[in-house]
């Protein structure tokens, strides 16, 4: 990797977007006006928004001139080829299914795989929208990641990885009947966009395959899995980002996608198969009634073409290297501050451990929910709560709370978006936060809704 301290980023800003530097005074209002609940901020209101890394990246001005290519015929458009083409070179998958996002992507594989009641559908851990259309279904998720990965303080390259006894057992237990499909998240994330090594990707494929049951890939973050391939795992340094995505999903038989993270656009997704035709055609139906004609499938010709060179963009090495070494160099100055984080650092951002950090305060008053609200208040910083307001909830048999294992505050980096200086921006945020935080005060809940409470919950402070 090259020293950041001597090269800087390798591209030049063209057009900039105004941001409000709003007082201490008016964020302490705000945030109480919204019930401590950051998803419920306007967006003018925050300073640096690292709610999250999708759909908010900062498009080329390739992909902008490609935008105007865009070729709005209803059937055939030339941009789907495009797609398509970038597609096979890339993943080596012959049928791609355009929709309108990632999730959208999902419930068109579920219901080609016929994923139902009593079923279980195993991976390393499922992302939020996965996990809810499984559920949808009266299936049940899985998640069989490494145990390392739930430790914050252990250090181990590859956090994303599955734990094969488990899902040696899983499918033991179960069998194929049961078990539709076995999908692996690169990378992995809900436990720090960390990564699953190659070994991991092909023992899981010969695994899942000797007992007849498909593997299947959630590539949102999938450039940035191969860049950790290819800097952390022996035997993949000399070899291209592209060879390394080519050999990743070879081992799978096709792939659901959130264009929205590493194909560096706003918006969009697609379902890819290797080469089952008659998946395909039955993925086709469920796309057409759910989001468009084959050639389109819910976006824009000029959707379609910004994707296909956003994919491109998106496994260039110095843009990875660039984006990747960002991520380290947020999370090296958190550490230096004292700021308990995953390590190493994953591909999109940097999790801090408020379990860690407020050790006053109990899973039941929602410590990583205090620090978003501590964060937002003390530099207009806008982070997430993936902790016991995401995944916590009630036992229905014994209405006991389930807390999760990791207590995180995600920071997740938008690509191509803000510079060094906004990082350093947000280490010293979290510095005066750390200096005071025994002070910090705990969350009561006062509204929930019955499903992903996260996005609409109100808190008081204690
Ligand atoms: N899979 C993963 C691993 C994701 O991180 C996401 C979205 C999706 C699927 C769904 O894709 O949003 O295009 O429908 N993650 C965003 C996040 C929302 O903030 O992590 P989508």
């Amino acid at each position: 990797m090259r020293d950041r301290s001597i090269y800087a980023e390798p591209y030049r800003i063209k057009v900039v977007e105004k941001l409000n530097l709003t007082d201490r005074a008016t964020r302490e209002q705000r945030i109480k006006e919204v019930g401590y609940n950051v998803f419920n901020l306007k967006a003018e209101d925050v300073y640096i928004d690292l709610l999250t890394d999708s759909g908010c990246a900062a498009m080329s001005d390739n992909q902008w001139a490609g935008m105007m290519m865009g070729d709005e015929s209803y059937a055939g458009c030339r941009n789907f080829y495009h797609l398509r083409d970038a597609i096979q070179d890339i993943f080596g998958y012959n049928y791609v299914v355009p929709t309108h996002q990632g999730r959208a992507a999902e419930n068109v594989l579920m219901n080609t795989l016929n994923v139902k009641e009593g079923q279980r559908v195993l991976g390393n851990m499922h992302f939020d929208t996965t996990e809810g259309h499984i559920l949808l279904r009266g299936a049940k998720p899985v998640n069989l990641v490494v145990k390392e990965g739930l430790d914050t303080t252990v250090k181990a390259p590859f956090k994303g990885n599955i734990d094969l006894e488990r899902l040696e057992a899983e499918i033991k237990e179960y069998g194929k009947e049961l078990i539709p499909f076995v999908l692996i998240t690169v990378t992995c994330n809900n436990n720090g966009g960390q990564p699953v090594s190659m070994s991991n990707i092909r023992a899981v494929s010969d695994i899942a395959h000797s007992h007849g049951i498909p593997v299947f890939f959630d590539t949102a973050r999938y450039a940035e899995n191969c860049y950790f391939i290819k800097t952390r795992e022996k035997g993949y340094e000399n070899k291209s980002i592209k060879e390394i995505a080519n050999e990743m999903f070879s081992y799978g038989d096709g792939c659901t996608m959130s264009s929205k993270k590493d194909a560096l656009v706003n918006i969009g997704g697609f379902v890819a198969f290797k080469d089952n035709e008659d998946l395909y055609e039955k993925a086709v139906q469920i796309q057409i009634c759910f989001e468009g004609f084959r050639t389109y499938g819910g976006l824009a010709g000029r959707d379609l073409e910004a994707i296909a060179r956003g994919l491109y963009e998106g496994i260039e090495y110095d843009y990875l290297e660039d984006r990747i070494g960002q991520i380290a160099y947020l999370g090296d100055k958190m550490v230096e501050a004292g700021v308990p984080i995953q390590q190493p650092t994953g591909g999109h951002g940097i999790f801090i451990d408020a379990k860690r950090l407020f050790t006053h305060l109990p899973q039941s008053e929602f410590p990583a929910q205090a620090l978003t609200v501590e964060l937002y208040i003390e530099g207009g910083v806008r982070g997430v709560e993936l902790g016991t307001c995401a995944f916590g909830h009630t036992d229905p048999e014994t209405g006991e709370v389930i807390y999760p294992e990791l207590e995180c505050v995600r920071l997740a980096i938008p690509r191509r978006v803000y510079t060094d200086r906004h990082m350093d921006m947000v280490v010293e945020t979290m510095k005066n936060i750390v200096a005071r935080k025994d002070t910090v005060r705990g969350l009561k809940l006062v509204y929930e809704a019955p499903v992903m409470r996260h996005f609409t919950a109100r808190f008081e402070r204690l």
